[in-house]
Order: C-alpha cells, then structure tokens, then sequence
C-alpha cells in the first residue's frame, strides 16, 4: 500500500479524533433497532479501516477544490468526508434525514475539530446546499434503506421472495426513488462522479439512459463500515 500524503494522514487523524469525541449514546439511539451502543463499540474498528479504504479510493479520482453533495450520510463517511474538506479543500455538502444523527455528528465535529468547515447538513439531498451542481455526488445505502423503501430493499437485497411482493407498493417506491435518483442526477456536473453502492448503481445508470449521458463503472470496490455494501465509482460523461 503507498505511504498517506501528509494531508491524507492529517485527514485521517482528524477523523480518529472526532470518531473518538461522538456521543456513542446518542449515536446508539439513532441506530436502536440495530442493538445501539453494543452496535457501535463493535463497529468503531471499522468505521476508520474502511472509511480510510473508500477515502484513499475516492482522493484518487477528485480533483482538488470541487464541491461533494453526499445523500444520507452518517458515521461511515465521516473519514472520507473529512479527507475530501481537510486533504483536497473541496466543499462538502452531507445531507441526512435523520436530524438526530446529524445532532451527533455536528456536536462531535465541533468539539474534536472546531475549525474544519465540515458539518452535516439536516435535510434532503435535493436542495441541500443550496443552487449549482457538484462534480460529485456520494449516495451510500440510500436506495437500499429498508426504512425508507422496505419493498425495494428487500428486493435489492434479495430478501423478498416475488410471491410477497406488494406490487403496488413496489411501483410507488419506485417511481418515489426515481424521482430522488433524477433530482440527483440533475444536480452532477458532467464530466462527474457518482460514489455509490453496486445495490445502488442501477438507479444512476437508469437516469443515464434516459438523459443520454455514459457510465463507466469502476471494477474496484470497497466495503462499507456500518451497512457493509460494496461500494464503487461511476464515471459519468
Ligand atoms: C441506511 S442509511 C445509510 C447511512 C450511511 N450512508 C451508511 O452507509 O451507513 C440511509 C440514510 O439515507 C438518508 N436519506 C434518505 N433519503 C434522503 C434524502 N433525500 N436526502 C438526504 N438523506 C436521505 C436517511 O435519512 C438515512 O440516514
């Protein structure tokens, strides 16, 4: 493996430090159908791995001073987040539903690194952040959320069988996760970078065909922390 920049490892770092300042209570709370705090201790080892791993994968096809929107972010990204503003000084914007979450996070950024620019915006992706595009668009276990989309999920996952699926609530979520996938489309510069998962790529790849744009899909992937989903790179021209 090649040795970090020096601005990479400060990157890193700074996440180890913020990671170490979260309200792990709070966090556990958040996630309390996935066993809370218990979830996190065991978690933790991996967030920084494997955020290090998709933040080493990513630094390599950003360019420095362009602007991110992450959809859904949360403590997974946290690395990679702060290696795109600390390591490249591009503008972040980290968009999540969840405002307890972003509570969380924010409180943990402010009191570990209070004078990096990064916080985590409570709203939804298609505004946040306010007018332009971005060169890159970050969109992690979003499509495959079972909360949000319980019958898309369990298809992508494979954990519905076809005999159960509720069809018309299947074409209800899907044309709401169209709508959501176009909005995020719209919002990408061309040439532009799409991060997202391998469950998650056909909801881009669908709105390329549609708009007449070209994806290449990366063959590298990287595993996810908290969900564990693969996630790689589309190129979009
Ligand atoms: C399953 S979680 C994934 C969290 C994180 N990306 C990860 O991989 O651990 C899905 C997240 O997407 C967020 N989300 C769904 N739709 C969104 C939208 N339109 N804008 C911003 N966040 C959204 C939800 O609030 C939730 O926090």
């Amino acid at each position: 493996m090649k040795r970090p920049t020096p601005d990479l490892a400060a990157a890193l770092q700074a996440a180890s430090t913020v990671l170490r300042a979260l309200d792990w209570r709070a966090l556990g709370e958040v996630y309390f159908h996935w066993g809370g705090e218990e979830f996190w201790a065991e978690k933790r080892p991996d967030v920084l791995r494997l955020g290090e791993a998709l933040a080493r994968a990513l630094a390599g096809r950003l360019r420095r001073g362009g602007r991110s929107l992450w959809v859904g972010a949360g403590v997974a990204e946290l690395p990679v987040l702060l290696v795109e503003s600390l390591a490249l000084g591009r503008e972040v914007i980290a968009s999540n539903l969840r405002a307890a979450e972003v509570d969380a996070l924010n409180a943990g950024l402010a009191a570990a690194a209070p004078d990096v620019a990064l916080r985590y915006v409570a709203g939804d992706a298609r505004t946040a952040g306010g007018e332009g595009t971005f060169d890159h668009v970050g969109c992690i276990s979003v499509f495959t959320d079972p909360e949000m989309w319980p019958t898309l999920s369990g298809v992508s996952y494979g954990r519905l069988p076809p005999v159960q699926i509720d069809v018309e609530r299947f074409v209800a979520e899907r044309e709401a996760a169209r709508g959501l996938a176009a909005a995020l489309f719209a919002r990408l510069a061309r040439p532009g970078l799409v991060t997202t998962s391998a469950e998650e790529a056909a909801w881009f790849l669908d709105q390329a065909e549609c708009g007449g744009a070209t994806i290449d899909a990366s063959e590298e992937m990287v595993e996810t922390a908290v969900v564990g989903d693969a996630v790689g790179f589309l190129a979009v021209r």
